[in-house]
Formats: structure tokens, sequence, C-alpha cells
């Protein structure tokens, strides 16, 4: 029988609790109260549990009589891709993460024993990678191409409703690759509801918030719809009820309403008379509670998360909330969490979030695609804007089997339908209608690169007779109408940028005067022409820098900037590392220091969205297999910051920073360019052995690190900085001897029983005092006790073939991470990790009752 909250969701909820208290105690609170007066979705359950699974096709497999036993059993979100191994033939190229595809099937049984015949159930799946189609007891549902999007299906008349059984067979088609210039992952890799509702119910994304904001006072114009299946009208009303973050009621509205067979729309107003805003770094979170009734009975019931803030983009003083200019200093997200593959884990995503929360970041680009909705729920509760982004091509695909193929006939649904589904978010501060779409320049059908340089030639400058002419609309441009139309008529509440990489004002997209925000990727060295070429256009950089970097190396001399991969193709350097000093970007691009100088001191410039926060698999660049996964990001795949991530703190943040690199583990004698970012100092003074080489100050505010150039001594290099005369901070690096234990750091020491929630621990090298060994690449052997299992392992490197699904790992750089998944029992659980030479090092976890 359906129970009202599943207990999954409500381990969710605590979880959530837990995460949110280091954050946001606002949104501690609201979670608190919201979970205490159970005002929540009645009917909703969260339905990933217990599904059989095989990787294997056939049309027998939709039958309900098809005997299934020997399939594994398994919780989703699921990811079978990042199950498997690197091969350089799987047919996703090292674009798409070199991971196999392939067709897979999910079964799940569904015994109901629901005496009311009138009672409708939903299927609802949160996103699917990819071609997905349904079936219930044999019939065929429906079918969803887009891997991305969030979809539902009513079931009901496919169901034995009186105490039957009922069986759910989903085929997941990625077989056909490459369809994407990233890794996706495979599978059912996001949450899935089961929903049951009378015959007349509050319609699937049905609730719309538009809230004005004026002063201390706002008005929330509430349309809601309404779905009835019944075939008589039915007399009911609709109570709209508004609490704030403490619980508290603050309007109510109720509206009756005649609901015909079909979809009727309800249009109500609240208004509020004291506002609390959502800001960046106080997101106020206020909860809509829609109640259907039918007189004093409340037949369904539907919450809304939603904020008050007033944005705009301004073509002379680029973004403010709430009135308050503010940089939209942002960074581009794919959406794997590294060695969990795609399947969405909210302990994952949060830990992914609150590090670039930490590093200064105040906003998300999703790209390319609709996110999973926990990033959403987690941006509105921590406080990061979003470009929420549907499409990385339209009519004209990038690679062979990619979206192209289905946009014609579903980009219309797919578009509303992320719309409909993210509206209501405060997070979200602009909609992207596409990525680099080659509708920019005139096009003929089949314009598909090759696989292995798609992004390289996709990047190069285009040919300017295929711009649009002066005068009359292209079909390009009317395309991109046509798509903003669908967004505006579905929100009217937001701007629409596109990212594109063509910046010249004949662009098809720009001349269609479609697009609110003119977005550029990379060309930072033409913003100064903006303002010529988009005379009172709003300005944003939806994308920026592409540094190409490995953490923990570094090619000197570090002054001079290497562009890669240059001109010569294939690209090979057989090392398939790049330097992690800032002296390392794609020839498209610009490092971070030039990028963010251009940002800064540019007020028109909305802000920029840095290409990326995190490494995400696939798309090697500048390199080819094995390399396997990404180079551009601030923070490596296994989640450990590049240098540049201080970088960005001294820039973005008011905390003390004072970060000195490379590590101090040379050849005697030879010269190392030593870097230091710092703030809240007026000069960095650096010693080498206790002898001091020199005080070193920003020039100006255009330089953003200070440099040494020394001969390397084993020893000690510190670095102080001050203000003023007084110390400020102090930093000191010392020589690593040679690899003696391992030393394990777990990211929290209790755990939620809950079989779901993740500790992630790093593992680090270190001599016999303690320091890193920055060279050690020790394989590290992990085995664990109690009631946990080990979800995956990485070191961050973009070319090592080692599966992401083990129990060993090597070390690059001197450290590596172990990813501990909870079990559902309380008590402790113990991590060992051991190499051979090494001293075993391990870690306690207290598991807690869910
Ligand atoms: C951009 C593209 C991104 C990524 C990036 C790499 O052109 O939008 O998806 O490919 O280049 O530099």
């Amino acid at each position: 029988m359906m129970r009202p909250l599943s207990i999954l969701v409500k381990a969710w909820l605590a979880c959530s609790l837990h995460r949110m208290e280091q954050v946001c105690k606002l949104s501690l609170l609201s979670f608190v109260t919201w979970a205490t007066l159970g005002l929540h979705a009645m009917e909703r359950q969260l339905w990933d549990a217990n599904w059989r699974f095989a990787l294997a096709d056939s049309a027998n497999m939709a039958q309900p009589t098809f005997d299934d036993t020997s399939w594994r059993v398994l919780n989703l979100p699921h990811d079978w891709a990042i199950e498997g191994n690197f091969y350089v033939k799987n047919p996703s190229g090292a674009v798409g993460g070199a991971l196999p595809g392939g067709v897979g099937w999910y079964r799940k049984h569904l015994t109901l024993n629901d005496s009311d015949t009138l009672s409708r159930y939903v299927l609802h799946f949160d996103g699917v990678f990819m071609n997905t189609s349904v079936y219930v007891n044999g019939h065929l549902v429906g079918i969803r191409p887009n891997g991305f999007i969030g979809f539902g299906f009513d079931i009901t008349p496919f169901l034995n409703k009186k105490g039957g059984d009922n069986v759910v067979c989903v085929r997941v088609d990625n077989a056909q690759q490459p369809n994407c210039r990233w890794y996706t992952g495979c599978g059912i890799y996001r949450h899935v509801y089961l929903l049951r509702s009378s015959e007349v119910r509050v319609a699937q994304w049905g609730v719309q918030v538009l809230p004005t904001v004026k002063g201390h006072k706002a008005t929330v114009a509430l349309n809601t719809t309404i779905e009835s299946f019944a075939k008589q009208n039915r007399k009911l009303s609709v109570r709209q009820s508004l609490y704030d973050a403490e619980g508290r009621r603050v309007a109510q509205s109720v509206t009756g309403c005649v609901a015909r067979m079909g979809k009727t729309t309800v249009n109500q107003r609240l208004n509020v008379s004291h506002a609390k805003l959502w800001w960046p770094n106080a997101p106020h979170i206020y909860k809509v509670i829609t109640e259907l009734m039918a007189g004093r009975e409340v037949i369904d019931r539907d919450t809304t998360t939603m904020g008050l803030r007033t944005i705009a983009f301004d073509a002379t003083t680029g973004f403010s909330i709430n009135g308050q200019p503010t940089k939209l200093n942002g960074v581009c997200l794919h959406g794997d969490l590294g060695c969990l593959g795609t399947a969405i884990n909210e302990d994952a995503l949060y830990r992914q979030l609150r590090m670039m929360k930490e590093m200064g970041t105040n906003a998300i680009r999703c790209a390319h695609n609709p996110p999973a909705p926990e990033l959403l729920n987690l941006c509105d509760t921590m406080g990061l804007m979003v470009i929420d982004e549907a499409f990385d091509q339209w009519r004209v695909g990038k690679t062979e089997f990619d979206y192209a193929l289905f946009f014609d006939k579903w980009a219309e649904r797919d578009l509303t339908d992320m719309v409909l589904r993210d509206r209501n978010h405060p997070s979200i501060v602009l909609w992207s209608i596409g990525n680099e779409v080659l509708e920019q320049w005139n096009t003929t059908k089949k314009q598909g690169v090759d696989l292995d340089d798609v992004n390289i030639l996709l990047n190069n400058a285009r040919d300017p007779v295929r711009l649009a002419a002066d005068k009359g609309l292209s079909d390009n441009a009317k395309l991109t109408r046509w798509l903003a139309d669908i967004v505006r008529r579905n929100d009217p509440s937001r701007l629409i940028t596109a990212g594109c990489n063509e910046v010249s004002p004949n662009n098809h997209l720009f001349k269609s005067g479609a697009i609110d925000v003119v977005g550029f990727n990379y060309h930072s060295k033409q913003v100064a022409n903006v303002p010529k070429n988009f005379p009172r256009k709003p300005f944003l950089m939806t994308e920026s820098v592409s540094a190409l970097q490995t953490r923990g190396f570094y090619a000197m001399p570090s002054d001079s900037v290497r562009r890669l991969p240059g001109k010569r193709r294939p690209f090979i350097d057989p090392s398939f590392l790049c330097s992690s000093y800032d002296n390392s970007c794609t020839s498209w691009s610009a490092t971070h220091e030039a990028t963010w100088d251009v940002v800064k001191h540019t007020p028109y410039c909305s802000g920029q969205f840095i290409w990326t926060g995190f490494d995400y698999i696939g798309e090697p660049t500048p390199f080819n297999f094995p390399a396997r996964s990404s180079y551009f990001g601030i923070v490596d795949l296994a989640g450990f910051p590049k240098d540049a991530y201080y970088l960005y703190q001294s820039e973005w943040t008011m905390k003390t920073v004072l970060h000195l690199f490379p590590h101090w583990n040379w050849m005697q004698g030879q010269e190392i360019d030593l870097w230091c970012y710092y703030n809240n100092a007026d000069e960095v003074e650096l010693f080498v052995n206790g002898q001091s080489r020199g005080v070193r100050r920003k020039a100006n505010n255009h330089q953003y690190h200070v440099m040494w150039r020394e001969r390397f001594e084993p020893g000690t290099v510190e670095v102080v900085s001050r203000k003023g005369g007084q110390v400020v901070a102090k930093r000191a690096i010392n020589t690593a001897g040679q690899p003696h234990h391992l030393r394990l750091t777990a990211d929290k020491n209790t755990l939620r029983a809950n079989g779901r929630s993740l500790v992630f621990v790093t593992v680090e090298v270190v001599d016999k005092d303690g320091n890193l060994c920055p060279w050690a690449e020790n394989e590290v052997l992990f085995s664990l006790e109690g009631s946990a299992t080990i979800a995956g392992v990485d070191n961050g490197s973009p070319f090592s073939l080692e599966r992401f699904k083990d129990n060993r790992r090597k070390a690059f750089f001197g450290k590596c991470l172990v990813v501990v998944q909870a079990g559902n029992e309380a008590g402790a659980i113990n991590l060992k990790a051991k190499s051979i030479g090494l001293e075993t090092a391990e870690v306690k976890i207290q598991m807690i009752d869910k």
C-alpha cells in the first residue's frame, strides 16, 4: 500500500537537514518545520528500491511473464556505464568517457490493493539516459528520447487494480553512440516516484508562482492547473497557503472553481507585508502549500518552494539582485559526480556545491541540459544562482546520434517541460535556450563533425560568409524566436540567453532579437566591443576560461602560456599532463587570471561562468584516449582543488587566503617558480630554509599572484603575508622524505544508516613526519567492516584506466579518494587502507539511525 511519504524521502529530508545545517541555518529551520507539520505531497512515494536490471535486450523483457529471477537486484539511481571498463573501442569515444553504452532493462512489480476504483497512478522519472520506453503489464505506456528531462506517464489504464500484481518494465537504449560531447551515463540515473491521486488532481508542475517585490511588500500570483478525468464537472476550491522559513503562515487565499474534464486553471494572488528576501548569502525560502478541496476534504496537495527576490540585467551596470549590483561569479557544471558516474546522490552533489560556494562561487550554469531537481533544490537553499540550459544542439547535430535526431519532434515538449518543472526555483536567474548551436551560422543539414575533433573544430573561428544578412529574418533566426517564445509563454518572469561562440551581431541567434542577454562563450578580447556591437543589450560571459590543468603537475617556466592543442592534429604529448600554474589553456580561450581581469574591470559585464568548476568524465581536451576525462576543472574529478581554486577564493571571498605552490620536492639546483595567491594583506615575503628571498607586492588591481624564481634546495619554503607590518598569515611547505604511511581524512565522522549517505575519505601518501609525498603513486587497497560499501574510488587522474568501482586505487600526485556508502544498520564502520611498504591506516565512522 502507498504510504503518505516514503521512508526514503523522509531519510533524504533528514540528511538534507544534516547537510544544510553547515551552510544555512534558515533553510534548516524551514525543513524542520515542514517535516513536523506534515505538509507534504500525500501520495508521492519514492520508487527507487528493488528493481531488477539486466544489460541485455529482447522484446520479451516487456512481458509480465518474463522470468527475470536471475537478474541483478539494485536500488536506483543507477548508472551502468560507470561500472564498466574504459576501452578505446567503446563507441562513446574518449569524448564520451570511453565507457560502455548498450541497452538495459529494468523491471519491478507493483502490487496494489486499492479499493478506490477512481484513483489514478503516475510513474514519474526525474531522468533516464536515454531513449526510454516504459511498459506496464506488457503495454507500451510511453517513450522519451531526451535523457536529461524529467517525465511522467499516467499508467492507470494499464493497471490491474484490485489486489493485482503489475509489472513495470523500462527499456533504456544508449546503444547508438556517440550521442553527446561528454559523459552522460546510462540508465535510470535519477529518482523515480509513484504518485497516487484521485480522479481530479493538481497537474504535474501545475502550480506557477510569480512573485513581485516592491520594497518590504510582495505579491505572489499563483496559477494552478487542475487536471480532471471525471466525466462530471466538479465544484472544488483551491486553498493556497504561504509559509515563511519559520513555518508561520503569512498569507492564504481560497478560490472556488469548477473542474471540467481536462485542464482548468485557477488564478489567485497572495500579499506579503514583510517580505524576507532571497539573497545569495541569506537565501530565505518560502513554501506554498496548494490544496485542492472538495468541500472540507483535501483531495490533493502540492508543495512549492519559492523565494522573493528581484533580478535585473542592465546594459551599463550588469546584473543585480534585489537592487544590489552583483557579479555572477559562476562556474559551469556537467552532471556527473566523478567516480559515482551520473547516478544522482544528494551527498555527492552537496559536496560539489559546497566546495564551489566555499571558493566564492555564487552561480552555476547547468551545462548544457536541465539538471537533476536536487541540484536546483540545493541551489535554492544554499544561495547559488543558476542558468538553466536546454540544449547543446538544435536541428544540426554535433555528434552522429545526438539530440538533433529528435529535435524537430521533441524540442517544444522538452523545452516546455524544462520551464514548467523549474520555473518556481528562486535560484534560477536566466534561461539558456542553447549552447554553441550550429544555427549561429547558415546551416545545411548533416553538419556534424568527426568525434575526436568535435570540440576543437567547433571552437575555431567560423566563416564570416555564413553569418546572417543585414535584412530579413533567416530560418535560424526564426527558430531562435520560436524557442524563446516557448520559454516566455511558460515563464514571463525571466530573461533568455544562449551561449554563443560566434560573437558577431550577425550571428543568427543575436539577429533574431530574441536573445535578451547577449551571452559570449570565450572571446574575452571582444568584450570591449560589446557596447558598440550590441547597443543597450545586457551582456554576460556565459562560458569562459577553459584552462587545462592537472592537479599536482607544473610546467616551467610558469610565465609562458601554453595554448593547447595548437594547430597540429592529432596533438600528442605522452605525459598526458597539463600545467597547474595558470599557464595552460585551449587555443580558443584565455587563462583564469586574464579572463577574470576582463570580467572584474568591465562594469557592464554581468559576470562569467568558468568552464568548469569540477573536472568531468569525457572531453579530455587537449588529448585523446587513454585520457578520458577533462582537464578544465578548478577542482579535479576526485574533488581535490587545483591551485586556481585559491585564486578565486582570494578574489571572491573575504576569507584570508595565502596559497603557496608548487610542492618542494625537486632536483637539487633545479630552477623553480614559486607562486602565491593572497589577499587581505599588502605584501608577502618568501623564506627558503629561513633565508628571506624577498618581499613581493601585487603592483595594482590587475595583478593576481606574486612569484619568485628560486633554485631548489631541500628543506622548507615559507611565505608570510603582512598588512600594515602585522603578520596576517604564514604557510610552509617541507621537502617530503620517502613515503612512509597513509593518512586518511574523512569529510564527516557520522553517517546516517539510510543506504544512501556518503562519506568521502581523502587518502594521502605521507613521509614519516606527515608531509605529503607529491610524486607518490603507491597503490592503496581498501577494506571495510560494518554496514557500508565502497561506492567508488578515484585519484583525479584524467588518464587512469583503473576502474571507478573497485577496492583499490593508485595515488596520483600523492592522493587518492575512496567514497564509502552507508548500509542500513547503525553501528561503527571501519575503513582500512593498505599499501605495500607503507604503514596501514584506518578510520572509524559512526553510523547513526536514519
Ligand atoms: C565550449 C563548449 C563546452 C566545452 C568547452 C571546452 O565551446 O561549450 O561544452 O566543450 O568548449 O573548452
